[in-house]
C-alpha cells in the first residue's frame, strides 16, 4: 500500500471544517481505498453506501428517509449513480442535529451531473484526488512513474507491459460501461478515436475548429467530446491567463492527458526506451512536471494558467491565488538555458521569480530570478501554496 499522507490529511482536516465533503477524482484513482482509510479512524459511527452495490443502491430509494436516521460519519460511494442525492443532501446539511458528516465520492464532474452545482453551492466542499504523485511514491521512482502515470494499478503492475495492458483495459472500460452509465450519448467508438487524436495534441492550445475538420465532425461536437474527458478527469484544460498589456494573447486553453501513462498508451509507448526516442517526448515530459508541480503547490484547477502572446513569448504554467503569482517552465532537457520569452514572462506577468523544472540532475541558479529546478529537488525548492 502506497500511503497518501497529504490527501488524507487534507479530507480530514475539510470533513472538520465542513458538513459535506465530496471526493472527486477518474474512477480507479484511489477514492474508495482513502475514504476506507478515513473511516478507519473515526470515532463516530460511520455508514457506507456503495451505490455500484445493487442493494445498496436498493437500500438508497427514499434516500430522505434512511439518511435522516443516519448519524457519524455517513459515506456515498459512486454518487453519479444517484444524483437525486443532492437535494435531500442539501436539507440534512442545514441541519445540525444530530450530528452528521457526509462524505461523498464520484467519478464526474459537477457540471456533468448538474443537479449537484445547484442543489449544493455554499454548502460543500470539494477535494480533487489525483493519481499516485511525486512526492508519494518517492521521487526516486519518478521515471516509473512517468512511465506508466499514477493509477495505483498501473503505476504497481509487475512489468511495464502488464501496467499498459492494466490501462488499456481501464480505457475500455471508461469508453464501453463508464460513459454510457453517466447518461452521456456518445458511441464509445468515436470517443476512443478522438481520444487517441487527442493524444497527438497533447500540450498544445485547443482549436475546436481545426480538430472538427480533421475528425471529420462539427466543432460543438469535438468540444462536446472534450468537456466529457474533462469532467471525467482524465484531460486538463488549462485555461490561458490574460494581463493588461496592449498585446495580442492567445486566448484558447490548452490541453494535457492529465495521466501520462495514459497518453503513453494511446501513444502506443509500452517501455522506457521507446518514450525517450519518441518524437513527443518533450510535450509528454512537460504534461507529466506539470502534474508533479501541481500537486507539489496544491493547486486547484481553477487557479492554473498558461499564458502566451501571439509574437512568441509564453509561459507553461502560471498559478494563481490571491495575491500571489508563480511562473513555471517545463522543459525535457540537462540543462535549460534563458530564453527571450522567459524574461518578457517575468516583466509582462510581473513575476518575482520563475522556475524552469528540467529533466537533469541539478538545481541551481540560471540568473538572478530564474531558477533550474530538477525534477528530484520538487520537495526541496517548490514549496506548497499557502
Ligand atoms: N494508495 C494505494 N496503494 C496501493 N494500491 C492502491 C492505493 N489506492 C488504491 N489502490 C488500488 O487501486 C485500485 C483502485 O482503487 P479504488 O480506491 O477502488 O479507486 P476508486 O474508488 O477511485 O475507483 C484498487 O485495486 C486499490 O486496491
Ligand atoms: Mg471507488
Amino acid at each position: 500500500m502506497i500511503p497518501r499522507e497529504r490527501a488524507f490529511r487534507s479530507i480530514l482536516g475539510l470533513l472538520d471544517r465542513h458538513r459535506v465533503v465530496v471526493v472527486l477524482g477518474a474512477r480507479q484513482v484511489g477514492k474508495t481505498t482513502l475514504a476506507k482509510a478515513v473511516a478507519r479512524v473515526q470515532r463516530r459511527p460511520v455508514t457506507y453506501f456503495d451505490l455500484e452495490d445493487p442493494a445498496d443502491l436498493d437500500s438508497l430509494d427514499e434516500p430522505m428517509l434512511v439518511l435522516r436516521e443516519t448519524r457519524g460519519l455517513i459515506i456515498i460511494d459512486e454518487v453519479q449513480r444517484r444524483p437525486d442525492i443532492f437535494p435531500v443532501l442539501r436539507v440534512l446539511a442545514d441541519q445540525t442535529r444530530p450530528a452528521r458528516r457526509f462524505l461523498i465520492l464520484g467519478s464526474a464532474s459537477p457540471a456533468l451531473l448538474r443537479q449537484t452545482s445547484e442543489s449544493l453551492a455554499g454548502r460543500v466542499h470539494y477535494f480533487e484526488l489525483g493519481g499516485l504523485t511525486t512526492e508519494e511514491v518517492g521521487l526516486v521512482r519518478w521515471k516509473r512513474l512517468w512511465l506508466r502515470g499514477g493509477f495505483p494499478r498501473s503505476f504497481l503492475a509487475r512489468s511495464d507491459r502488464a501496467s499498459d495492458e492494466w490501462r488499456r483495459g481501464f480505457m475500455r472500460t471508461f469508453l464501453e460501461r463508464d460513459v454510457p452509465e453517466l447518461g452521456v450519448r456518445i458511441p464509445p467508438r468515436a470517443l476512443g478515436r478522438f481520444w487517441g487524436m487527442l493524444a497527438h495534441h497533447h500540450g498544445q492550445v485547443w482549436n475546436a475548429s481545426e480538430f472538427g475538420r480533421s475528425f471529420g465532425v462539427s466543432d460543438t461536437t469535438v468540444t462536446r467530446y472534450l468537456d466529457l474527458l474533462c469532467a471525467t478527469f482524465v484531460v486538463r484544460r488549462l485555461a490561458p491567463w490574460h494581463a493588461n498589456l496592449g498585446k495580442r494573447q492567445v486566448k484558447s486553453p490548452k490541453v494535457y492527458f492529465v495521466d501520462s501513462g495514459l497518453l503513453h498508451t494511446q501513444m502506443q509507448v509500452r517501455l522506457m526506451q521507446e518514450l525517450v526516442r519518441h518524437p513527443k517526448v518533450g510535450a509528454s515530459w512537460e504534461g507529466f512536471a506539470l502534474e508533479a508541480v501541481v500537486a507539489r503547490l496544491g493547486a486547484r484547477p481553477e487557479e492554473c494558467h498558461f499564458w502566451a502572446t501571439h509574437a512568441g513569448a509564453e509561459l507553461d504554467l502560471l498559478v494563481v491565488r490571491g495575491q500571489s503569482r508563480r511562473g513555471f517552465e517545463f522543459k525535457y532537457t540537462e540543462a535549460p538555458k534563458v530564453t527571450r520569452s522567459m524574461r518578457t514572462a517575468l516583466t509582462d506577468l510581473g513575476l518575482k521569480s520563475l522556475q524552469v523544472v528540467h529533466s537533469g540532475p541539478r538545481t541551481y541558479p540560471m540568473s538572478r530570478d530564474i531558477q533550474a529546478v530538477s525534477l528530484l529537488d520538487l520537495e526541496k525548492v517548490i514549496t506548497p501554496l499557502r
